[in-house]
């Protein structure tokens, strides 16, 4: 099965802490800007919700892969880092 990128875009709207609120639309596109950079072909997917809206924003590694929470622009190497880790091990 095939690595992807899950980012919450959740915006919950009001004071309810959400993905969106921290900025996950704009990391699922730069995340997705930078994939293409380094030419990862890894589709970053958006969801609505992983119900851990107090931690966000939150991207998952999938399948089965790292759950990172509390995301920035500035942690997205570490994003990268995990996908091509997750490219090796799909390929070994
Ligand atoms: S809004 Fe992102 S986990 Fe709920």
């Amino acid at each position: 099965m095939g690595t992807s990128v899950v980012v919450c875009i959740k915006d919950r709207f009001g004071s309810a802490a959400s993905c969106a609120a921290g900025g996950g639309v704009a990391l699922a596109d730069l995340l997705e800007q930078e994939l293409a950079r380094q030419g990862l072909a890894v589709p970053v997917k958006r969801l609505l919700c992983f119900g851990r809206c107090n931690e966000g924003p939150n991207i998952r590694i999938a399948p089965g892969g790292a759950f990172f929470t509390a995301m920035s622009r500035e942690r997205l190497p570490e994003v990268v880092a995990a996908v091509q880790a997750a490219l090796a091990a799909e390929t070994s």
